[in-house]
């Protein structure tokens, strides 16, 4: 029986994902968007995720596959502005599996797409990461990204009694 063959650079295979590839997308997003390195709840991994990118820009959801499984993948859209001319590629989410990073697959994955959003007339790629990501932040600079800005979130806890200083009566 011929062996399946190690998952490498050389048998690595981008392509569009499909709806047999869900459940892998989702189970390997699991386990790489962890709670320490996406702390805010506005960037939370769930099923919604893969099925609304994949309803908006097919062409833009992307896996990459090697040694019969499911490797890593990319999953993002397009966003117009008002008031600007220009077309943005949002790279949402690329996520690789944990015991294959640096090996190249993020790269492969980032080629391809950004390759599809300049066909789709994107002018500028953009794309958004905890701030104390660094691996995430090397690879994104390694792909030619600079200009951080930085991004304030704030939050609010309801559930906790307001503790209002009480006015003393003269
Ligand atoms: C970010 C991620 C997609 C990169 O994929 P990858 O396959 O590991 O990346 P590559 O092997 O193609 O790395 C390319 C370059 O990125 C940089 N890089 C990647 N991982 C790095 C790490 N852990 N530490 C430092 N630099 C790193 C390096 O410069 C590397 O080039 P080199 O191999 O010549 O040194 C992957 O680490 C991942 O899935 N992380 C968890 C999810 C995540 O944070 N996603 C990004 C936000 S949505």
């Amino acid at each position: 029986m011929p062996e399946t063959p190690p998952a490498g650079k050389d048998n690595l295979r981008i392509r569009e994902m499909t709806i047999d590839d869900f459940p892998e997308v989702f189970h390997i997003g699991e386990e790489v968007f962890t709670a320490e390195s996406f702390q805010s709840l506005y960037r939370t991994w769930d099923e919604f995720e893969i099925t609304t990118l994949f309803n908006s820009d097919t062409e833009l959801c992307l896996v990459a596959e090697g040694g019969g499984r499911i490797l890593g993948f990319a999953l993002g859209t397009t966003v117009t502005k008002h008031n600007s001319p220009w077309k943005y590629g949002y790279l949402v989410w690329v996520g690789v599996r944990s015991d294959i990073q640096q090996g190249g697959v993020g790269s492969g994955l980032f080629k391809e797409i950004k390759h599809r959003m300049k066909e789709q007339g994107v002018r500028m790629m953009i794309i958004d990461t905890s701030a104390d990501n660094l691996p995430a932040i090397k690879f994104f600079q390694k792909q030619g990204f600079g200009d951080i800005q930085e991004h304030v979130y704030m939050s609010l806890n309801l559930t906790r009694k307001s503790r209002k200083k009480s006015v003393k009566k003269p």
